[in-house]
């Protein structure tokens, strides 16, 4: 089993699941802009080979350069679990006659206006929205679907240039805003919690689902600095309360033509109890969602996406076993990290139920919070009971602050 993998070094968990893919027995070749050379030899001793590329990001000149060498090294799958990277990765496997994701169901996980037109085709609920590629579009859009709206870029990750637009007079401001992109979703605004729908599939049949809530919702914690964004992984989802919400993903995931490998859905809840569609990504999700998972299962769903991605199977048992909370941190000031409060108090108050202490340490520089998911470090908790968690998260989130000079 030859598996190329793209981008095996970036975002941060892609070298866990390079490892995971070596674990099951695969020949990792990964592809890439950056030099191998630079990176860590525990994830070098994982690859076969490398076949590099000027850009992963420049679709056309990619494929141009990865397809003859992987021919060459003859490969049986083509992998990618960073977003930007999943349309080179069915592009490949089409050049290459390698099973999986076409290009066409990648482009709908992508494209934020095929995605909820897939959806809506199939009865399922998604936010009122339009594809707007010019100022009019947008005014002609915002007229028809009404105030409060969402402005945002038709394929975006991570909450960038996401503006959320009250009122004709906003408008104005955040159509000079995002002038720079070319293509844009405008949609209903919805109100309620936040959460995510999270699977492993084998031909689109979930073998291990996930839900986690967003506390608060990501594009508060996008926009405040002042919030320590934070998210629980709920030990198991298949409760009542959630039932209608797991059959809701399924949905999704038929609709979208899922087949092998890890999504990552977002969906609201609205206080009338309705779910609303968010979004949908053919990858695993970021912002150390997958070792919350982990931690809430006491496996190893790296490896277990591997064995999925590789032999269509998902071995290791699914604990259930806690609810896992995780809170980034962000430093009050700028420059550098130069004194962390309450870390010790937290310590003691959790015990046990503390199991990552991953702050920047005293004397490193802050991270851009505009930047990063993972602010200037994070704090995970675990505990069986669902109160105890969220206290848990409340602690880390109020008690433990970093300062920054
Ligand atoms: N229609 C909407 N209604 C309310 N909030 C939204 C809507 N669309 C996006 N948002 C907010 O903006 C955030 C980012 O949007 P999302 O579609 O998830 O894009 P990204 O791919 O950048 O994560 C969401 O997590 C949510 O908080
Ligand atoms: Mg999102």
């Amino acid at each position: 089993m030859r598996v190329a993998f793209i981008s095996p070094n970036y975002p941060p968990e892609m070298p866990e699941f390079t490892r995971g893919l070596a674990e099951v027995g695969a020949e990792v070749i990964g592809v890439g802009h950056d030099p191998v050379e630079a990176m860590p030899p525990a994830l070098r001793r994982h690859l076969a080979g490398y076949v590099r590329v000027p850009n992963v990001l420049d679709l056309d000149s990619a494929a141009r350069h990865a397809a003859p060498a992987l021919w060459r090294y003859g490969v049986d799958r083509v992998e990618c679990l960073w977003e930007v990277g999943v349309e080179l990765a069915a592009r490949l496997r089409e050049d290459l006659g390698v099973p999986g994701q076409s290009s066409e169901d990648a482009r709908a996980f992508r494209d934020k206006a095929i995605m909820k037109d897939r959806l809506a085709a199939a009865g399922l609920r998604v936010p009122h929205n339009a594809r707007a590629t010019s100022q009019g579009e947008i005014r002609d859009a915002a007229e028809r679907i009404g105030f409060p709206l969402i402005v945002k870029p038709i394929d975006g990750a991570g909450t960038r240039d996401t503006w959320r637009v009250d009122g004709a007079d906003d408008l104005e401001g955040v159509l000079r805003r995002v002038a720079h992109l070319p293509e844009l979703s405008v949609e209903e605004y919805i109100d309620g919690d936040e959460l995510t729908y999270d699977a492993v599939s084998v031909d689109g049949e979930p073998r291990f689902d996930s839900v986690a809530q967003y506390h608060p919702r990501p594009l508060i914690s996008r926009t405040q600095e002042w919030v320590s964004p934070a998210q629980i992984v709920l030990r198991d989802p298949h409760i009542p309360q959630l039932e209608d919400a797991v059959a809701f993903g399924r949905r999704v995931l038929r609709a979208m033509g899922m087949g092998t490998g890890f999504t990552h859905m977002e969906w609201f809840r609205k206080p009338s109890g309705e779910i609303v569609f968010g979004e949908i990504a053919a990858r695993a999700p970021g912002g150390r969602l997958v070792d919350q998972m982990n931690y809430a299962n006491d496996f190893d769903v790296y490896r277990e996406w591997a064995r999925v991605a590789c032999w269509r199977s998902f071995d290791a048992p699914i604990g259930r076993r806690y609810h896992v909370a995780c809170v980034f941190k962000r430093a009050h000031g700028s420059g550098r990290i130069r004194r962390i409060e309450g870390l010790e108090r937290a310590r003691n108050k959790l015990g046990a139920m503390l199991v990552v202490e991953d702050l920047l340490p005293i004397g490193a520089h802050r991270r851009d919070w505009r930047q990063t998911l993972l602010s200037d470090g994070c704090l995970i908790a675990r505990h069986p009971d669902y109160r105890t968690a969220i206290d848990a998260m409340g602690v880390l989130v109020n008690d433990v602050r970093l300062f920054a000079e």
